[in-house]
């Protein structure tokens, strides 16, 4: 089956990424948030970085342009179902939010249409488990920042086709990323192997081994990490961290994925690290 539409559910950081390169592809996507100012936000971010390539002469203002009418806007479930080959949701990590825009999603969509998620640690299988289609329900997991990250990891649920995880390691492909095929486990393999390491950090911060400066400056300079452990975090979101890390404690019920205490404290605070201004680091 091939795809030629693509809506994308929720506009932040990560749908509006996914929109982007699916929009760069060729393909026509319907961008859906819950409300008119958040999908302007992720429209207009996409806007800024077309305008980045644009300066850097890697796309034209009349390709630009083209990226930008290939991309509708909404804020109507219908409109995003309607025609739509593939649904790719990017909305908060909570079980709850997940299966009920799945389960609209499943009414309203044609019967042919696949339907994935970007979850970064839920289990796909209790997500098509809310549906009428589990064979249809795959997760497509990319990274951030998308439009930068090569890596989509491919997420088989217990229920999902052939058919469908062949479509959708083609999909990926022709957004121009490297899929990687994974089964559904707690984290699948990306944060079930970065997310401790982020843990450790916050662990050694607490226990004063170092500053997170120092452990930063470690594992950029030591290991060849673009980012340190903790300026990555920031960037994801302690909140987003934190929210793995139980994940992985709870879907495994083994001590070694404890979250560090530092890391509730600092969510409880609100330092959520670069969105809120405040996390391992101050950001202006
Ligand atoms: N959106 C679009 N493009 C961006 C961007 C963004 N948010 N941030 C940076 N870029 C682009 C820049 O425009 C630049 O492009 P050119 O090379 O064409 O000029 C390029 O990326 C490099 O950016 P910079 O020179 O500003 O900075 P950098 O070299 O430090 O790279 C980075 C920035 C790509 C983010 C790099 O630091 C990096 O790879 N960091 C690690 C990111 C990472 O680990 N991501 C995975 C997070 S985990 C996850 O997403 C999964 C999960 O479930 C939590």
């Amino acid at each position: 089956m091939g795809i030629k539409r693509v809506s994308v559910i929720g506009a932040g950081q990560m749908g509006s990424g996914i929109a982007q390169v699916a929009a760069q592809s060729g393909f026509p996507v319907v961008l859906l948030d819950t409300k008119e100012e958040f999908v302007q936000k992720g429209f207009n971010t996409i806007a800024k970085n077309l305008d980045r390539s644009v300066s850097k002469g890697r796309i034209t203002e009349e390709e630009k342009a083209e990226i930008l009418n290939r991309i509708t806007t909404t804020t109507d479930m219908e409109d995003a179902a309607r025609d739509a080959d593939i649904v790719i949701e990017a909305v908060i990590e909570n079980m709850g939010v997940k299966t009920e825009v799945f389960r609209q999603l499943d009414e309203l969509c044609p019967g042919h249409a696949i339907l994935a998620s970007n979850t970064s640690s839920l289990p796909i299988t209790e997500i098509a488990a809310a549906t009428k289609r589990p064979e249809q329900v795959i997760g497509m997991h990319f990274m951030n920042p998308v439009p930068v990250m090569k890596l989509v990891e491919v997420i088989r649920g217990l229920a999902t086709s052939d058919e469908v995880f062949q479509t959708v390691m083609q999909l990926a492909g022709e957004m121009g990323k490297h899929p990687v095929e994974v089964n559904d486990f707690p984290g699948f393999v990306s944060n079930r192997v970065l997310m401790p390491m982020i843990n450790e950090a916050i662990y050694a911060v607490y226990e004063g081994v170092a500053t997170p400066e120092a452990i930063d400056e470690v594992m950029k300079l030591g290991m060849n990490h673009p980012m340190g452990p903790l300026t990555l975090a920031d960037f994801i979101g302690l909140d987003t961290c934190l929210y793995i890390m139980e994940t992985l404690y709870e879907g495994f019920g083994d001590s070694k994925y404890r979250p560090c205490p530092l890391l509730r404290k600092y969510v409880k605070a609100g330092w959520l690290g670069r969105k809120s201004g405040r996390g391992f680091y101050v950001y202006e």
